[in-house]
């Protein structure tokens, strides 16, 4: 079986250079890749969650896969929790509605055959305190006990563990209280990974037992630095018996470019800044 992930394709209803990498590997995904299972980690939209205009554009960007798809909301989506979110948007009861509204659910599972459980998750509604928040803990645990003994891929925007652990600026990841909760929940399987996003990077990492995968961005880098792979791209698994590999891919035709040159990017931020003031 093979699954691409793809994240943090920022699309907004104006286009531009985020719309036209996502053309290129919508096609690239469907002549080359052939997966069986397409799943997007979030920031679907450029990074207004309250731009319905976005969302649909996003919605109807993903009708050109030929594979089923599955979307996840990243915190440009609905949101993120707590002190640290971007521009004090914070995850809202009705960012997530208009969420589901648009793409039909936040979260999934998929059971491809007697092995594997693919698991998708709202990240962004862990410790906001929501009542969403209390549904997706009974959905899990629900989950949980429906597949014991399998292999587990957990597909979510933030990851579980930080990268950058005494980063503190915004949150790179989940909290720690919520993936021990959920790692507990799930210990009748095994956990062989956790593939996210919003890092806008592309990382692979081992905890025990479970393979972390950071999947690149379609549309932009946002942060220097030398860790991982910093180039758009996607996200190829390979999964055979209880195995799982992942593997970076990418086109040369992408363009790389920066987020605040993009006509998108400043509209939306503008129309961000004026609400805010
Ligand atoms: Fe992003
Ligand atoms: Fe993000």
């Amino acid at each position: 079986m093979r699954i691409v992930q793809l994240s943090d394709t920022h699309l907004s209803h104006i286009g531009g250079v985020t719309s036209e990498n996502f053309t290129k590997l919508v096609e690239y995904v469907n002549e080359v890749l052939k997966p069986d299972l397409v799943i997007n980690t979030g920031d679907l939209v450029i990074l207004s969650p309250d731009s319905d205009a976005d969302r649909e554009t996003a919605r109807l960007a993903h009708e050109g896969f030929s594979a089923p798809v599955r979307i996840l909301p990243g915190n440009h989506d609905v949101g993120m929790p707590g002190e640290h979110a971007w521009m004090g948007l914070v995850t809202t009861s009705e960012r997530v509605s208009n969420y589901k509204k648009t793409f039909g659910t936040d979260r999934f599972l998929e059971l491809p055959n007697s092995t594997w459980a693919i698991i998708g998750l709202n990240s962004e509604v862990f410790s906001s305190d929501l009542p969403e928040e209390s549904e997706q803990w009974e959905w899990l645990e629900e989950v949980a006990a429906q597949v014991q003994g399998r292999c587990v891929a957990f597909f979510l925007h933030r990851p579980f563990w930080s990268p950058m652990p005494g980063f503190t600026e915004h949150a790179l990841a989940i909290e720690e209280a919520d993936r021990d909760r959920l790692l507990k929940i799930f210990s009748n399987s095994r956990v062989k990974l956790v593939g996210s996003g919003h890092l806008h990077r592309f990382m692979q990492g081992q905890e025990g037992e479970t393979l972390t995968v950071s999947a690149p961005s379609t549309a932009f880098i946002v942060l220097g630095g030398t860790l991982g792979i910093n180039q758009l791209g996607l996200v190829e698994y390979r999964i055979d018996g209880e195995e799982i590999r992942a593997y970076f891919r990418t086109i040369p035709s992408l363009v790389e470019g920066e987020p605040h040159e993009l006509a998108a990017f400043s509209e939306t931020m503008a129309e961000i800044q004026a609400k805010a003031s």
